[in-house]
């Protein structure tokens, strides 16, 4: 069958991938892989070192690398002032359990860039920083419930799961809401509402399917109106395309914001930013019926804010996005004339994360940031096609998270534009000659 001979094919080129694989599912019950993310049909490549754009598997292959850790690395793999800003602060001491200077440094940055950021919270990665904005919402407004977009993706917590529901997750007080003015304000009217979560830039990545800015911007004013905290899920659009977020491209400003990814500079973390009056549930001068009690090891710890620092002091000159972003039109542009001379069912869209459509094109859109159809099944998640390009892909030495997006950093290359594209259009053309296109 021509499904077996890509997987054959891919079993030759990765064999120490293939023994590891085996190896890690000894352990890893999710089929070997330690994120959901990561999971795909036959095994993924196992690393051993990545610079700059590029990353190599333990078989000796190279890859020109877009999953940049999940969408954390703006600056590419391993940037010079990171790792240096790492190494500086490992001989100094991992963890004082104590404050120290640079939090003030790395907070002190995200406020200069941010709209939304009176005050500063940090986390040990993005979901911790939404589990608080739940929190503090609840405590600010005495309400329980939470309002939600569907397909809104913020972490893999009770309150996140995606429909349909994840096993074990309980979502109570959770309602779903499509991108629809109407039904938000029907909804927000209840009164019962503590919070509206965003997901800045749209649902996935940034905007699988991208938020109309119009819409965004009336969403202050309705929630206000019911007494709703707003927030904004910046994990993935902190700092991204533009050095104050999201908000900032859009020009809004959320009661609060959460950040994860690009804000530590690749290392674990994340930081929740928002309104002074909204976070001085933390002080010690409130009454305990209205105190919210934050603690955790890991925050603010040196070397996650020394990173994070580094990281900041390159991002908020505005280049790494600018750069960031011709990247990525030159693949929008020369991949959609690809697809175009060649008739595939496909597209590509986005800001600096470029998304990748499989199915017919219904239309083809005027803007750059969005799909080519309504159709989100062929839009969104893990489709048997988007996986099978993923493989495609790795044999032709492109990396993607399950082909789902291509994450494009300040250090990719026009080459590594090029390869991509004519790596793209060897994979559709042999998928539409395998029938899985
Ligand atoms: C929009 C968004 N919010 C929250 C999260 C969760 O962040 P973390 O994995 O750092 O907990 C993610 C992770 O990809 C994300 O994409």
């Amino acid at each position: 069958m021509s499904n077996d001979r890509l997987f054959e094919a891919y079993r030759e080129t990765h064999p120490k991938s293939a023994s590891f694989h085996e190896q890690a599912k000894q352990y890893f019950a999710g089929d070997g892989a330690t994120a959901h993310t990561r999971m795909i049909k036959p095994y993924g490549p196992f690393i051993t070192h990545a610079l700059g754009s590029k990353k190599w598997d333990v078989d000796g292959n190279e890859y020109v690398d877009y999953t940049m850790g999940h969408g954390a690395l703006l600056l590419g793999h391993s940037h010079p002032a990171v790792v240096s800003a790492i190494q500086e602060q490992a001989a100094k001491g991992l963890h004082y359990g104590d404050n120290h200077e640079l939090e003030i440094r790395w907070a002190e940055l995200i406020a200069g860039m941010v709209p939304a950021a009176e005050r500063i919270e940090f986390f040990s990665c993005g979901q911790e920083a939404n589990l608080m904005a739940i929190r503090l919402s609840r405590a600010f407004t005495g309400r329980r419930k939470i309002l939600r977009f569907v397909e809104n993706f913020h972490g893999w917590a009770d309150q996140f799961s995606l429909p349909p529901m994840t096993a074990g997750a309980v979502f109570d007080d959770v309602t779903m809401i499509p991108y629809d003015l109407e039904v938000a304000e029907k909804e927000l009217a209840k009164n019962e509402y503590a919070i509206l979560m965003t997901e800045g830039g749209g649902a996935h990545m940034a905007g699988q399917i991208p938020l109309d800015e119009a819409f965004v911007r009336a969403l202050p004013g309705l929630t206000s109106k019911y007494g709703t905290i707003w927030h904004m899920d910046e994990v993935v659009t902190g700092f991204r395309d533009h050095p104050g977020g999201y908000q900032a491209m859009v020009g809004v400003k959320p009661d609060l914001a959460s950040f994860g990814k690009i804000v530590t500079g690749g290392l674990a973390g994340g930081a929740l930013a928002g309104r002074a009056d909204i976070l001085h549930a933390f002080s010690a001068d409130m009454p305990d019926e209205k105190r919210v009690k934050h603690s955790g090891t890991w925050n603010a710890n040196p070397l996650t804010c020394s990173a994070g620092v580094a990281c900041l002091n390159i991002v908020k000159t505005g280049e790494p996005q600018k750069r960031a972003n011709e990247l990525a039109d030159a693949l929008k542009r020369k991949g959609r004339q690809m697809i175009k001379e060649n008739g595939f069912n496909a597209w590509l869209y986005g800001r600096s994360i470029v998304h990748t459509y499989l199915g017919p094109v219904d239309f083809e859109p005027d803007d750059d940031i969005s799909p080519p159809s309504q159709n989100t099944q062929n839009i969104l998640g893990k489709t048997p096609a988007k996986e099978r390009l993923c493989i495609h892909l790795l044999q032709q030495g492109i990396s993607t998270l399950g082909a789902r997006y291509f994450v494009l950093s300040a250090v990719h290359t026009e080459e590594d534009i090029d390869k991509t594209v004519n790596a793209l259009e060897a994979s559709l053309a042999a998928m539409r000659e395998e029938g899985t296109l």
